[in-house]
């Protein structure tokens, strides 16, 4: 068995297929070259002691129930890891865990799942157990409810399997991952819009407000699951027949019902390398996002117009909304003239690490050594 080693665990952009996949609808993430990192040693006893920077450490053990520190502790995440790993896996070994990371926080970008996703990952390992993808995403998604968060699985299944040149396509119940390649001289931009998408109880309970009108919309035409509404009739017909349903049902509904099929025209449009289309794509999620689930903010708004008056494809938000961050597609010849045009109109100079480049990176398991 190990006694130490390394987990990184890179961030997440969402390319397209946003707010469905708490209702089991496919998205299309992929990994970005940002990561967190956490060099472990295993202790002997069920104990877990954390650090990371300047945070204050924190020390707990794993052999008896775990009580959630106060609200907003970062050492929830950890707790949450383990509390993960134990529903599925016995761990007689603690871990001594040395946290960093070069991922921005609370940008919209997943570094909490991928902090939650490498402690379970570093505990795992130090009882030299390697666990599969399926595995893990069996306990990661709801391991992450211990945080108070009730997201759905995109952001656990993208960290762990995504590729060096793929977007990753995630099918879920049962979790599936499919890398569909990266075309030559496809180009994105992660940019902030300077407002923050915490994850506090209001938003919280904004995001949730989404699902359950999506979900009310849904049984109101008789079905119990998108899938099963999305295979029975096309977009338009639901369209149809959800024009008598109130307003926020109706809205969120056709949101996920006509997102989902975009999702799987934009692998179309990624397979048979036709940027036009995809970029299309995007801005129509946007628009979705922005005038029917009313997940967006002015600031994303005026963000995402400013990429595409600098000639981006295609420009949406990425992730929860009500703020955070906006992908940016173009071709890599334009790219430095969208950021530059992003820059001038947007926030009016130099963005520093308010944008960076996207490039489709590999997911945890691809960073993780085969012998480990
Ligand atoms: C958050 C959640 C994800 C997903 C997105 C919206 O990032 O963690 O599971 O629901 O919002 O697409």
């Amino acid at each position: 068995m190990p006694e130490s080693g390394l987990i990184r665990v890179p961030g997440r952009v969402n390319l397209i297929g946003e707010h469905v996949d708490y209702h089991n609808l496919s998205v299309l993430p992929m990994a970005l070259d940002r990561r967190i990192k956490i060099e472990w040693q295993a202790l002997p006893e069920p104990r877990i002691d954390a650090s990371s920077g300047s945070l204050d450490p924190r020390s707990f053990r794993i052999d008896q129930p775990l009580e959630p520190y106060p609200a907003g502790d970062w050492g929830n995440y950890v707790k949450a890891a383990a509390n993960a790993a134990l529903w599925k896996w016995k761990l007689p070994r603690g871990a001594s865990l040395r946290i960093s990371a070069d991922l921005p926080p609370a940008a919209g970008l997943s570094s909490s799942s991928a902090l939650l996703t490498a402690c379970t990952l570093a505990l795992l390992q130090a009882n030299g157990i390697s666990a599969t993808f399926e595995e893990l995403m069996e306990v990661l998604p709801e391991g992450e409810y211990f945080v108070g968060t009730r997201g759905g699985g995109m952001d656990h299944a993208a960290v762990l399997a995504a590729r060096t040149g793929h977007a990753l396509l995630i099918d879920f119940a049962p979790a599936r991952a499919t890398p569909i390649p990266m075309p030559a001289g496809w180009a994105f931009l992660v940019a902030h819009s300077l407002t923050h998408a915490e994850k506090s109880a209001a938003v919280r309970e904004e995001y949730n407000e989404r699902r359950w009108a999506g979900t009310r919309g849904l049984q109101a035409l008789g079905y119990s699951t998108f899938r099963d509404a999305l295979a029975a009739e096309s977009v338009a017909s639901l369209r149809a027949k959800a024009a008598p349903l109130p307003v926020r049902d109706r809205e969120c509904f056709l949101h996920v019902a006509e997102e989902a099929a975009r999702v799987h025209q934009a692998v179309d449009a990624m397979r048979a390398a036709d940027h036009l289309r995809f970029g299309q794509l995007l801005n129509d999620s946007h628009t979705s996002l922005r005038h029917q689930l009313r997940i967006s903010t002015p600031s994303l708004d005026r963000l995402t117009q400013a990429a595409r008056d600098s000639g981006a494809l295609g420009a949406r938000l990425t992730g929860a909304g009500f703020g955070g961050c906006a992908v940016v597609f173009c071709l890599e010849p334009q790219l430095p003239a969208v950021r530059a045009g992003i820059e001038a109109r947007f926030y009016n100079g130099p963005a520093g690490d308010h944008i960076l480049e996207a490039r489709p990176s590999a997911g945890a398991l691809e960073l993780m050594p085969t012998t480990a």
